[in-house]
């Protein structure tokens, strides 16, 4: 029996007409009409948002959860397309043990209540020995009492479920979610009943060529529920979404979104804990408010240095919505990054969403994420990580707020995809507003990268052009970039790297991946002489360079390859060659520590890893490690330590 109001109806609806919408404001695009644009963009915005919920009251459904494989999709569609058949639709919400003790003519092929079990979140691939390298569809089970039954609403947070999921609750279809990386909310008050609820997902990692990324890519496919899942209990008008910045006029400025029936013509008290800071504003017809408060002079400014974090409210009579909110500026000048109007280079390096150890299931805990970024920040001295090739984990860009590190974040356009299908440009774009609308009040957060490495074609650019100004329409604070591929030459019997890509124009930032000395012809003495040919007029990033070394495996005379010695004059070299690009702003050498790869089958110094990492698989740090370690305290000795309070 429902226990609550509310509007999955009306969800739907909504959803239809903005599709329809985005039909046919895509066909406008062309003319490049920037409020169609920003309709456009708005259009991709998540129904609900749910800002902040860590502060809200909510149930985490994580732990053991049932599981059943499903290799032909039975429990979706029959041989023909046609639905399922009940006797192996897994979401059904019946006792399957009560049915056959009643041996009727009635029997199923599946029980979801006495399946295997695996933990969730966390990927199946290092969960289950058989499933080890599967991809495809896998349905898990969770069953439930909520832990709040009085009035008001009640949502199904997920982190993320790589790559599609099918939700059902109490045999009920909720809803479904394409993309691996990004959250997505499902309002569940009329579904949810008193005592046992059933809530199914049905998980497909499969990828193909329309989906993001295409199917190949240098990383495991860890298939399953990776992040945390939630029930998320609010008011019947709750705040839906705030965010807050600092303008570079030194304004606050935000929005607060109202849901539910109280949505309009409703009174928001914006404050800022410790500072003299507060608005009262009230919603209009669409439960929207703007926000614009003077920064006090006392307000601190957010940098690595000194992340200092705001607690701020935006309370009604109802509800209260609060968030952790570091206030800086970003910006591009010539070829400087500027952070709080000071020149900034970044010293960083390149990550995947995989914790430490030797069978790792993406599973990310503010622990594991306190001990990756920790070693960033303290062993690397590093003010920056690129969190590659995916959005990670929420936890990932609240850790890097909290501990003072940069972040560049990522959509997956990785190497291919297909690119003059609109469905598919839809699908990247939806992907850029979850990760926008997840992290826009993160400090930390400064590039959003739209691409990595993908060959220079007309309908590639054309792609990512408008993926930039997809993103540039959302957020008028951060930075674009994306990793671009080089060309090598010659130019007076000296090798030449050049950036020779069109996509440049589109970028406040560029960024290189460059493996010279791994990849390719060039000895590690030849690097320092390499030239590059790069526009300088602005500022410039190496979004990779690296070199593989197996951890205990050393060649004093550092010439062999897979050595750490080899790695290490690797880096001595390439750093020596960089540096003399007058516009290097920054790096993010690949990669902090080895990561699981199925194209990584080197029996003796691969096994189905990367071996990239400057740390091994368990957090051993080869000799680069030292090497890298000591240029970023080097460059941290000269550069001014940037503490300030708004001028
Ligand atoms: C590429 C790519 C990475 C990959 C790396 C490598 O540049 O962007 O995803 O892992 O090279 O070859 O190790």
């Amino acid at each position: 029996m429902p226990i609550m109001a509310s509007h999955i109806g009306e969800e739907n609806m909504k959803t239809l007409a903005k599709r329809a919408l985005i039909a046919s404001i895509f066909l406008c695009m062309t003319s490049g009409s920037v409020a169609a644009e920003e309709e456009a963009s708005d259009s991709l915005r998540p129904n609900y948002l749910l800002t902040a919920s860590i502060n809200r009251e909510r149930q985490s459904l994580s732990g053991a959860w049932t599981y059943s494989k499903d290799l032909y999709r039975t429990g979706l569609t029959d041989i023909d397309g046609r639905p399922a058949k009940p006797r192996l639709q897994r979401y059904r919400d019946i006792d399957v043990q009560s049915i056959e003790a009643a041996s009727g003519i009635d029997f199923l092929e599946f029980d979801m209540d006495r399946g295997p079990t695996m933990m969730v979140p966390g990927a199946w691939n290092a969960a289950v020995p058989e499933l080890r390298y599967y991809n495809g569809l896998v349905w898990f089970q969770k069953k439930f009492t909520p832990t709040r039954t009085t009035d008001g609403r009640a949502f199904l947070e997920f982190g993320a479920v790589n790559y599609r999921a099918h939700v059902y609750l109490n045999g009920e279809e909720v809803g479904t979610h394409e993309g691996g990386f990004t959250p997505f909310v499902f309002e569940v008050t009329d579904l949810l009943r008193e005592g046992e609820n059933r809530l199914v997902v049905g998980v497909d990692s499969a990828h193909d060529d329309q989906t993001i990324p295409t199917p190949i890519t240098d990383w495991d496919n860890y298939g399953g529920i990776t992040r945390p899942v939630h029930i998320v209990y609010t008011p019947r008008t709750f705040v839906d979404d705030a965010t807050l910045r600092l303008t570079p006029d030194g304004l606050l400025t935000g929005s607060v979104t109202l849901d539910g029936p109280e949505a309009n013509g409703t009174g928001v008290h914006v404050a800022i804990e410790g500072l003299d800071a507060e608005a009262d504003v009230t919603t209009g017809s669409d439960g929207q408010a703007m926000v614009s408060i003077p920064a006090p002079d006392e307000l601190q400014r957010w940098s690595p240095d000194a992340p200092k974090l705001y607690d701020v409210r935006f309370s009604t009579v109802d509800d209260q919505l609060e968030d952790q909110i570091g206030f800086r500026n970003i910006e591009v000048s010539g070829s400087d990054i500027l952070l709080n109007s000071k020149p900034i280079f970044l010293r960083g390096i390149a990550l995947h969403e995989e914790e430490f150890g030797t069978n790792p299931a993406r599973r990310i805990t503010p622990q594991a994420a306190r001990s990756l970024l920790g070693e960033v920040k303290n062993e690397l001295h590093g003010n920056y990580v690129r969190l590659s090739h995916y959005p990670h984990a929420r936890v990932m860009t609240r850790m890097a707020d909290e501990l003072g590190l940069l972040v560049w974040s990522e959509i997956p356009v990785y190497w291919t995809a297909d690119w003059d299908n609109p469905e598919v440009l839809e699908k990247a774009k939806r992907m850029q507003s979850e990760t926008y609308f997840r992290d826009r009040n993160r400090a930390s957060v400064i590039l959003w990268s739209i691409g990595n490495e993908t060959p220079v074609s007309e309908d590639r650019t054309a792609f990512h052009t408008a993926l930039a100004e997809h993103i540039k329409a959302l957020d008028a604070d951060r930075l674009v970039s994306a990793a671009l591929l080089v060309e090598g030459d010659e130019k007076n019997g000296h090798p030449l790297i050049r950036i020779n890509d069109p996509l440049v124009d589109e970028l406040d930032v560029m960024a290189v991946n460059s493996y010279a000395g791994w990849y390719g012809s060039n000895t590690l003495d030849e690097l320092p002489s390499i030239e590059w040919d790069v526009p300088e007029d602005k500022p410039l990033l190496f979004s990779e360079f690296g070199a593989g070394a197996l951890a205990g495996f050393h060649d004093p005379e550092g010439k062999q390859k897979w050595s750490e010695e080899f790695q290490a004059e690797f880096y001595r070299q390439t750093l020596s060659m960089i540096e003399k690009i007058p516009n290097l702003r920054g790096m993010s050498p690949w990669i902090l520590k080895d990561f699981r790869s199925p194209r990584r089958e080197h029996p003796v110094f691969q096994n189905g890893w990367n071996r990239k990492g400057l740390m091994s698989e368990t957090g051993v740090p080869k000799i680069a490690f030292g090497v890298l370690a000591d240029y970023y305290w080097k460059k941290m000795q000269s550069e001014p330590v940037s503490i300030e309070s708004v001028e």
